[in-house]
């Protein structure tokens, strides 16, 4: 039977075992996906055990996702630009396929599951570590009408800003210097799981905006939160974001689409 694995640390709440394993259920696949605390040190010599032992597929998550782009044979256009790789795919030849399917599950998530329009919007990214570096890109393919990155530590946001410049439009700044409103605000910190929040000022959600936290918990998280106390039209945390690019990863794999309708709909049921 296939073998795929999820190697982070920590990773004991990890739901993507979960999540395959419905995926698997749905679409009839024969698979093992299981869950594994890899630290850092021993990212190497695990990744090649696993593939070694004959090892299909992996996702990386926290704190691996750069060394997995090292680790990586080939990289696929979306882990290029990300410089961060989530998914890992043993190709017919042995060599391993690296890719990135973050970007692309927290665009389906907005996109598709909760019909936010990006196309002319003003777009606020809070964060400037791996997870925004994860999504600038596919945010910029959506022409919005303002990309703006604020980080705590400004040259961060900034390097970042002149790194993907290319792509179109961005702006970097601080959290005091944000004076405008916004359609859509993303919480790519990772503040919020430990409780915390950026200082943000209270005028910069646009009537009607969407508040949206990259990470997920079973209880709202800080960012939710304020999203619901400023008047968010929807403020939602990023289960529906890991469902998506767990799907991308499963579908780069098996090469087979699960519906994840019911998947969200299941572990938003499970939510305690
Ligand atoms: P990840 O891979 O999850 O993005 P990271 O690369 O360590 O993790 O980046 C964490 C991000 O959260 C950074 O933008 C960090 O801000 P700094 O670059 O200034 O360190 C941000 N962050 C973490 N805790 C924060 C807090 N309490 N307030 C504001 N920003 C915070």
């Amino acid at each position: 039977i296939d073998q795929y694995a999820v190697f982070g640390h920590p990773i004991n709440h990890s739901k993507s075992p979960r999540i395959h394993g419905l995926f698997a259920e749905q679409t009839g696949q024969r698979l093992q996906y299981r869950a594994a605390d890899v630290p850092a040190e021993l990212f190497r010599s695990a990744v090649e055990t696993f593939f070694a032992d004959g090892g299909k597929g992996l996702n990386c998550t926290v704190p691996l996702k750069e060394l997995a782009w090292q680790f990586a044979d080939r990289l696929g256009d979306r882990a290029l630009l990300a410089k961060a790789v989530n998914t890992l795919a043993r190709q017919t030849d042995g060599r391993i396929l690296g890719d990135n399917t973050d970007g692309v599950g927290l665009l389906n998530d907005l996109t598709i599951n909760h019909r936010i329009p990006l196309r002319a919007s003003r777009i606020l990214v809070l964060g400037a570590g791996g997870a925004t570096r994860g999504i600038v890109a596919p945010l910029l393919e959506q022409a919005p009408a303002q990309l703006v990155i604020a980080n705590r530590t400004l040259e961060k946001a900034e390097a970042i800003a002149d790194e993907f410049a290319d792509l179109g439009e961005l702006h970097a700044c601080g959290y005091a210097d944000l004076n405008s409103r916004f359609d859509v605000i993303l919480n790519a910190t990772s503040a919020s799981l430990g409780g915390d929040l950026p200082p943000l000022a209270d005028d910069i959600l646009a009537d009607g905006g969407c508040c949206y936290d990259l990470a997920y918990a079973n209880q709202p998280t800080a960012f939710v939160n304020w999203g619901l106390r400023h008047g968010a039209s929807l403020s939602l945390d990023g289960l529906g974001m890991l469902v998506e690019q767990a799907a991308e990863a499963f579908y780069l794999w098996r090469g087979v689409r699960p519906d994840t309708r019911p998947v969200i709909d299941l572990l938003n049921r499970e939510r305690t």
